[in-house]
């Protein structure tokens, strides 16, 4: 008896259960043990490392039907199901005894770390109509005896590490149901005889390194209501017939390089639910003409495509539809009004195109919604309260105040306005929204006023950018209560306050940037503890911050001391700005800059351009992880010290343009991954240091240090260093891409951040599938996972 379960619905990963519930049905007085079937068992166990098959360990002086994992014939006594959770972690051999129990019908070794290749063996099991190898670490090629395995109704060997083409003799099994092949490195085409499967409901090809086209004989196909042939190699165009896949519920081709015009006739198909055409070469207008009025469309990803023209209004007809993304291709044009029509419309993601007009007022019902890098200039009023709990409406052409009525969005967790023309002041009345707020990011707009003191309630916060506005005032003491708080940057602005020490109570506080404000006074006080515990990069440069700093200051800064463990959960544990890590290019001063370099485990102090005196402080020593430490132009003096080589991961080092006196010390020499250093404009004397770290530097990082020598390997032989040409204030290029890169990598985050949607409760299987076809990013990193 066979139970056929499917699930559509939001898992996104469609399975299809057999069970025979024979062993739940029959009263067990019935069953008898073969011995032949318990002899095969035993041996087939002690093929295995010992005791894996706990708890309950396989007795020989029990029924074998009655064993863990075992189900037996009713009448016969015969094995006919092995379902089996547990470490194998060894390979099948080819004469493996699990060979001997001929009239199995259902094996599942999914999940139990099975290594080595899949036995060409298991090809003579017959009777097998359910075969689940998934999950393991098999390699090798799948073995094309499966083909004889003509009762098989479900084949799953996904996310395994199997090599080679898909035999065309799966094209035999004529009563298949379900083929999931996921997550392997499959390559080549796939076969033509794969379109005589007639039956085939389910077809996962997904994560793999297939190519060429689709074949023509998939238009036979016609019972499938699942097919995903996403994260591949495909190029081709879309085969013409897909109207015959009128059974088609979940369709994804994402990923590949399909090219050729939007495939209209797709959307005839009555119980179509799920289209995912992104991250392809798709050209040309998109349109939805012979759609079927029943239409039960509820997700579209056409994002990355090369689409273009308006928007139709047509979309209007998939009322049921709750998921669009529409983001980087080159539609133009307005939101069609017809789309306030879709009531069901949850998350819209319109981002990076080239759409333009005003934004309606009912966008605001939304749960999600995704506007940036268009031209949109203006945006309708909204009177009602709403649910929207994400809105990033940054790099558009908005101008005028903040619009006072986004205060009422009080669900709002995440508001992006950054990269627009806002400006007068930004109004106290964002205090009711700061109580469920996790991100604010104001950057890059033209807000004057002080950045009022409204966030005594907003203790999930933990990104706050106001970067590149003209603020001015104090910088707002309530943030003290932020404690989930993790990102700040309030550069460049006019901000005029002493330096907040008390932030360093902040447990999370990761990055903190006040570069080019008119923070003043001394970095330290005596009667504050110091904290700073999660702190991974400090930019507090261009400001009037003074004073010196004692022996101890850096002793609490534990991240930069010691990586935090794990480097998944340290992922996870950065959210905001994570993204910022990983590749990224950004345009700075018409330099192409990879931020490649800007990895999870990068650390910066960059103290530049103050007026801090002193020593550097002894205890700078124990920050083993930092890699950026600049400290130039300010007025710190004595030499400098040998324990800057403790730094031992340091990349660069500038102490320019203070009053370093005594050598430069041999020992910095020994900082393998020390790139780049800046010693020019103080008081250094003696020999510059031999050793290649030394002589790769160029000539101006030593320059304007009257008693220095040794300079002619470096600067050449003309060398007479002529000062008066120099320019102390100005930074050379070199050293503008070596610290602005801090600087820069972080202003532009929070604006490419964040796949996840924070904040956002999902179960696992949605929430994964979402950030990857719905979240905010462009691209989420899909990677194999782990069992
Ligand atoms: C095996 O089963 C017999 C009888 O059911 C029992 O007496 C014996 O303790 C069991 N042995 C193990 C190792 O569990
Ligand atoms: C196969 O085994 C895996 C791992 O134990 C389990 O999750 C899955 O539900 C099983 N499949 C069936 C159809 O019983
Ligand atoms: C599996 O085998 C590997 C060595 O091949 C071993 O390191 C690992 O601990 C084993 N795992 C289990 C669960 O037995
Ligand atoms: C499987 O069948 C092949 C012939 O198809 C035979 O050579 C081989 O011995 C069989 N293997 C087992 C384990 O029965
Ligand atoms: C399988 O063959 C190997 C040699 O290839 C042999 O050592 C082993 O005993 C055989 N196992 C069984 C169950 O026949
Ligand atoms: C579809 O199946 C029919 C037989 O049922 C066959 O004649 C035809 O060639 C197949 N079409 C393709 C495209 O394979
Ligand atoms: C598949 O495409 C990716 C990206 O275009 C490329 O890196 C990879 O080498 C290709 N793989 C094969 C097997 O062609
Ligand atoms: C958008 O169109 C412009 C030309 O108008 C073209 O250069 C650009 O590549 C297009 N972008 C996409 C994503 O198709
Ligand atoms: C802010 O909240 C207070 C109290 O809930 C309310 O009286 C006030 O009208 C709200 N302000 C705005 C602009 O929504
Ligand atoms: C802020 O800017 C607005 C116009 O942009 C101006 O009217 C106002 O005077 C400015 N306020 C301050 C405090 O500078
Ligand atoms: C903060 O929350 C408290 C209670 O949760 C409330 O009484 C107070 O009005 C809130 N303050 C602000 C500024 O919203
Ligand atoms: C620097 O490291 C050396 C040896 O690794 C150690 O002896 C010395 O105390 C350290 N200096 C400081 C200031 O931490």
């Amino acid at each position: 008896m066979m139970i056929l379960s499917h699930c559509y619905c939001f898992c996104g990963i469609i399975t299809i259960y057999f069970s025979l519930l024979i062993h739940t049905l029959a009263s067990p007085t019935l069953h008898f043990c073969r011995h032949d079937q318990r002899d095969a068992l035993l041996e087939f166990r002690d093929e295995f490392p010992i005791d894996e098959f706990n708890p309950s360990p396989w007795n020989k002086s029990s029924d074998c039907c009655f064993w863990k994992g075992v189900t037996c014939d009713d009448k016969s006594g015969q094995v006919i199901s092995l379902d089996l959770y547990t470490s194998l972690n060894t390979s099948l051999k080819t004469n493996s005894s699990l060979f001997r129990l001929q009239y199995l019908s259902h094996l599942n070794l999914s999940n139990c770390f099975l290594q080595g290749e899949i036995p060409s063996s298991l090809g003579n099991l017959s009777r097998l109509t359910f075969v689940d190898l998934s999950w393991n670490k098999l390699v090798g090629e799948i073995p094309s005896s499966i083909g004889n395995l003509n009762n098989l109704r479900n084949l799953s060997l996904g996310y395994n590490d199997l090599v080679g083409e898909i035999p065309s003799s799966l094209g035999n099994l004529s009563r298949l149901l379900s083929l999931e092949l996921s997550n392997n490195h499959l390559v080549g085409e796939v076969p033509a005889s794969i379109g005589n499967l007639k039956e085939l409901r389910v077809m996962s090809l997904d994560l793999n390194s297939l190519s060429g086209k689709i074949p023509i004989s998939f238009a036979n196909l016609t019972k499938l209501s699942y097919l995903n042939l996403a994260y591949n190699n495909f190029t081709s165009t879309l085969p013409f017939y897909m109207s015959g896949f009128y059974n088609l519920r979940y369709f994804d081709v994402g990923s590949n390089s399909f090219h050729g015009p939007f495939p209209k006739s797709l959307f005839s198909i009555p119980l179509l639910r799920t289209v995912i055409l992104k991250e392809n070469q798709f050209t040309g207008p998109i349109e939805f003409v012979n759609t079927s009025s029943s239409s039960k469309l509820w997700a579209l990803n056409l994002n990355s495509n090369k689409f273009d023209g308006p928007i139709p209004e047509s979309i209007s007809k998939f009322l049921n539809l709750a998921l669009l993304h529409l983001s980087y291709n080159n539609f133009t044009g307005p939101i069609p009004k017809s789309l306030s029509k879709l009531v069901n419309l949850d998350f819209l993601r319109l981002s990076n195109n080239k759409l333009e007009g005003e934004v309606p007022s009912w966008i605001w019902r939304l749960t999600g919604v995704t506007l940036s890098h268009n031209s949109f200039s203006s945006l309708e009023n909204s009177s009602q309260e709403t649910l929207i709990k994400g809105l990033d409406l940054s790099s558009n052409s908005f101008r005028g105040p903040f619009p006072p009525w986004i205060c009422k969005l009080k669900w709002l967790r995440l508001l992006d306005l950054s990269n627009n023309l806002f400006n007068g002041s930004i109004p106290p009345c964002l205090r009711n929204l700061t109580v469920s707020l996790t991100e604010l990011t104001l950057r890059n707009n033209n807000f004057n006023g002080t950045l009022p003191d409204i966030f005594a309630n907003a203790t999930k916060l933990q990104l706050l950018d106001v970067s590149g506005n003209q603020l001015e005032g104090n910088f707002p003491k309530s943030l003290i209560n932020c404690i989930a708080l993790q990102f700040v940057n309030v550069e460049s602005n006019k901000i005029k306050d002493k330096f907040p020490s008390w932030l360093g109570s902040l447990p999370s506080l990761n990055v903190l940037i006040f570069r080019s404000n008119k923070f003043y006074g001394p970095l330290y006080h005596a009667n504050m503890s110091i904290g700073f515990q999660s702190l991974r990069v400090i930019d507090i440069s261009h400001n009037d911050f003074t004073g010196s700093l004692p022996p101890h200051y850096f002793s609490n800064w534990r991240d930069m001391i010691t990586l935090t463990e794990g480097n998944g959960e340290y992922m996870a544990s950065l959210p905001a700005y994570s993204l910022i890590y990983q590749s990224m290019e950004i345009v700075n001063k018409g330099v192409e800059m990879n931020f490649e370099r800007i990895r999870q485990d990068f650390r910066a102090i960059d103290f530049s351009g103050n007026k801090i005196y002193g020593k550097i402080p002894q205890s700078i020593s124990v920050l083993k992880e930092l890699r950026l430490l600049n400290l130039s132009g300010n007025a710190f003096t004595s030499d400098i010290p040998r324990f800057l080589a403790n730094l031992t991961n340091l990349e660069a080092l500038d102490l320019s343009r203070n009053k370093f006196s005594g050598q430069i010390p041999q020992d910095l020499g020994k900082l393998s991954f020390l790139s780049y250093m800046n010693f020019s404009h103080n008081l250094l004397q003696g020999p510059v240091p031999r050793g290649t770290q030394f002589q790769r530097q160029k000539c101006s990082s030593f320059l304007d240090n009257p008693k220095l020598y040794g300079l002619e390997d470096i600067c050449g032989e003309t060398l007479v260093p002529d000062h008066t040409s120099q320019q102390p204030e100005e930074y050379s290029e070199e050293e503008e891409k070596m610290f602005n890169w801090v600087a820069a990598a972080i202003a532009y985050g929070p604006g490419v951040f964040c796949g996840l949607v924070i904040g956002y409760i999902f179960t696992s299987h949605y929430h994964e599938w979402f950030a990857e076809n719905f979240g905010r990013q462009k691209k989420v990193r899909v990677t194999k996972k782990a069992r």
